[in-house]
């Protein structure tokens, strides 16, 4: 078989499969000189320049919704949780610093992951993850390429579960963009919040970041997220948060990860604090950094 053949050969199998998970009559990502195609790159972009947010709406099929529910509240009981109290940006404590101002702001961090590596091969999440069809698309609603999916074999697509009384505090992101796919959402709580383009480059802005800490809602958006619904995010100077969830249902939301650098995984230490374990690959890779940060 000559490598083209196998190329459509895969190409096909790829875009059946997504067919079955993605609803793709409404969302032809698949052929990106649809018109209705282009228009919906076209406001991802908008929207992700504007307010550093985009949402496409029963993205996921309502069938696959269901299966990603039932895989995630499976492994529920494998769940590995962690806590930590953090400031917005995620640095330590600097007591030098006036008690009001946002690094001095802590607040405690309960929340859960379902590490990539135990979700079965046959997952839809997986499967729509591990397609060149949807990266391309990601990508181009970015505008950012080429993104891969990545090779941290526990990070790279796992399920963030927060529940009964679990909080997710105000923060900034240290990567430019997350994608996340809800899959649960609970009775009560959960909600999504984002101040879009608090922060910039040039400006820290921590009076804007104290205000919206103390409970000023002026410059808060609210996410609507259901089930089914997919989110381009970009978090690193767009403060956020999810409130704290209440009730028996969870906040269940998938997050596939693209990378620019697809190779270089989370340090050992990172690993551990987060998902529990660290893999020879995290010790491998730990000398191979593509910059220099301390994170
Ligand atoms: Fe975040």
């Amino acid at each position: 078989m000559t490598q083209a053949n196998t190329t459509q050969q895969t190409y096909d199998q790829q875009l059946t499969k997504l067919a079955n998970i993605v609803d793709l009559e409404t969302y032809p990502i698949h052929d990106l000189e649809h018109p209705a195609t282009k228009a919906l790159i076209a406001r991802c972009k908008v929207q992700l320049d504007d307010i550093g947010c985009s949402v496409i709406a029963d993205f996921v099929l309502p069938e696959a919704q269901e299966r990603m529910r039932q895989e995630a509240r499976k492994l529920l009981p494998c769940i590995f949780r962690s806590e930590q109290k953090h400031n917005p940006y995620m640095t330590k404590e600097d007591k030098a610093l006036a008690e009001q101002h946002p690094n001095r702001y802590l607040q405690h961090r309960t929340a859960g992951f379902i590490n990539t590596d135990i979700i079965p091969k046959e997952s839809d999440m997986l499967a729509m993850y591990d397609n060149d069809i949807m990266t391309r698309f990601i990508g181009e609603c970015l505008g950012i390429w080429p993104i891969y999916p990545w090779a941290d074999p526990l990070a790279r697509c796992p399920y963030g579960v927060l529940e009964d009384g679990d909080y997710f505090p105000w923060h900034f992101d240290g990567n430019e963009f997350t994608v996340s796919v809800s899959v649960e959402q609970p009775d009560e709580g959960g909600t999504f919040e984002y101040a879009p383009n608090i922060r910039s480059i040039e400006n820290e802005n921590i009076e804007g970041v104290k205000r919206v800490i103390n409970g000023d809602k002026t410059d808060v958006y609210e996410l609507e997220w259901k089930p089914g619904y997919l989110q381009l995010f970009k978090g690193r100077y767009s403060l956020h948060r999810v409130q704290q969830v209440k009730g028996p249902r969870a906040w269940i939301t998938a997050l596939p990860t693209y990378m620019t650098d697809p190779d270089t995984v989370n340090r050992p230490e990172h690993s551990k604090q987060f998902y529990g374990r660290a893999l020879p690959i995290h010790f491998e890779r730990e000398g191979n950094r593509p910059d220099n940060l301390s994170d």
